[in-house]
């Protein structure tokens, strides 16, 4: 017999490394004010500081590939709750500002690495008919994560005055990070290992109890045929990625995930209060706005959750970009003629945020953790997640940057254009996914 609730609760111990994801890269954002003050920071190196994380991302991400391949899943992921405990610990202790940047590199190091291994094991583990919900469950942590932490740091904040934020308040915030960091430790005990990695390494009977508590027995046996054979043909090694017929996946997980970047999600996450705040807005209602694009980005998350497996990853997407692009254009020209205090830029951004979230948002977490071969897919994850964070750099670096130099008009123009560039590539290049099992959507790559 299949058992569903073992699979649900399994996802979401793994899911829990998007709540730190969301958690750990936001968490700076209410703590920066304060240790600019504590360390005395020029402008420069509160970039650095803020910064100091994404690289370790990307750092990150690069090596959990090969260590899930070698050591396999779980154990990567045990390794990730390992980092982001240190990290959250020894990023709440120090009073040198080297110490603190190298702590945030370590928590990058977690998250990066957090960022491809769960939705990696999410996809090995699940059902195919749930596979697109269960992915969701990830992206859906992470917003959760964001939020959480957004009123953590606001509960924290109002705890003290500056005085005592600035010597106490952000060691608070960002070692606050260390009790989701050690339950996700400790849960992920009593979670399997991957039944496709178990397979690889030859231990067919452990991996056959899994398949079986996962998808009853009748279907275990042949989804184990399908794996095993998979696993036979020779694939492998780093260069097969690039082989015709990997390549276009390859290229379909690259595109994605620069592309969930690059058309503006984080530098409306991110740099909301701020942009909202040089539009005119109080301090009070810039926290307003940033709040309703939480609670947004949650809904739609369960929207996508919802439509997922049913409607297809390929149309969920079509519709989620067009809308992107449409608001972008609104969004650009609310700028362009200073319409900013009416409601029109908040409704655009607002339906920015719907449009990504139930399309754009999860969706590449799962198109990147099922199109690879079980041989490759570590290593496979490794390159088109990193193209998450190296997005995430750009999008931090460049955002304050055009903000002062271009504005805001030319600033989502680009990301609209981007957009559309995004939707022709989909329209043309990514095939539907939903329903076929990981073996089945590998013979479209042939
Ligand atoms: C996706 C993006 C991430 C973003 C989040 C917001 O997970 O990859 O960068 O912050 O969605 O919902």
């Amino acid at each position: 017999m299949a058992n569903s609730l073992f699979v649900l609760r399994v996802c979401l111990v793994a899911a829990l490394g998007g709540l730190l994801f969301g958690y750990d890269t936001a968490v700076i954002a209410g703590a920066i004010g304060f240790l600019q003050a504590r360390f005395d920071l020029s402008p420069t190196m509160v970039g650095w500081v803020a910064s100091s994380a994404i690289w370790g991302c990307v750092a990150g991400v690069a090596f959990a590939g090969y260590l899930s391949d070698q050591f396999g899943r779980k154990k990567a992921l045990l390794l990730t709750a390992f980092l982001f405990t240190i990290s959250g610990i020894a990023t709440a202790l120090p009073n040198s500002l080297s110490l603190f940047i190298l702590a945030r590199f370590v928590g990058g190091l977690a998250i990066g690495a957090a960022s491809m291994l769960s939705p990696l094991y999410i996809a090995e583990i699940a059902p195919p008919h749930i596979r697109g919900r269960l992915v969701t469950l990830y992206q859906l942590a992470i917003v959760i994560g964001i939020n959480l932490i957004y009123y953590v740091n606001m509960q924290i904040a109002a705890m003290g005055d500056q005085a005592w934020n600035t010597q106490t308040g952000w060691r608070i915030m960002l070692g606050s990070e260390t009790i989701p960091a050690i339950l996700f430790g400790i849960l992920l005990f009593f979670v399997p290992e991957s039944p496709r990695w178990l397979i690889k390494q030859g231990k067919i009977g452990q991996a056959l109890d899994i398949l079986k508590a996962v998808n009853g027995t009748q279907q275990a046996e042949s989804i184990r045929e399908q794996i095993r054979e998979s696993l036979e043909k020779k694939t492998g090694t780093f260069s097969d990625l690039f082989a015709p017929g990997l390549r276009k996946a390859l290229s379909i997980g690259v595109v994605l995930a620069l592309f969930s970047q690059i058309t503006g999600i984080n530098a409306i996450i991110y740099f909301a209060p701020e942009i909202f705040k040089r539009i005119g807005f109080s301090a009070d209602s810039a926290f307003m706005q940033t709040f309703l694009i939480g609670i947004i980005n949650t809904i739609f998350t369960i929207v996508a959750l919802w439509l997922v497996d049913w409607q297809g990853r390929r149309k969920l997407l079509l519709w989620g970009v067009a809308g992107m692009t449409i608001c972008l254009g609104v969004v650009g020209y609310c700028f362009y003629f200073s319409l900013l205090s009416g409601p029109w830029l908040l409704i655009a951004i607002l339906a920015y945020i719907a449009c990504f979230a139930s399309s754009l948002g999860p969706i590449p977490w799962i198109i990147i953790s099922e199109i690879f071969p079980t041989q490759t897919r570590g290593v496979a994850m490794s390159v088109a997640t990193g193209m998450v964070w190296v997005g995430v750099l750009l999008i931090t670096q460049f955002t304050p940057i055009l903000l002062d130099s271009v504005g805001g008009a030319y600033l989502f123009w680009i990301f609209m254009g981007n957009s559309i560039v995004l939707f022709l590539f989909t329209l043309k290049n990514i095939p539907e996914t939903k329903n076929l099992t990981l073996e089945e959507i590998e013979q479209q790559w042939k």
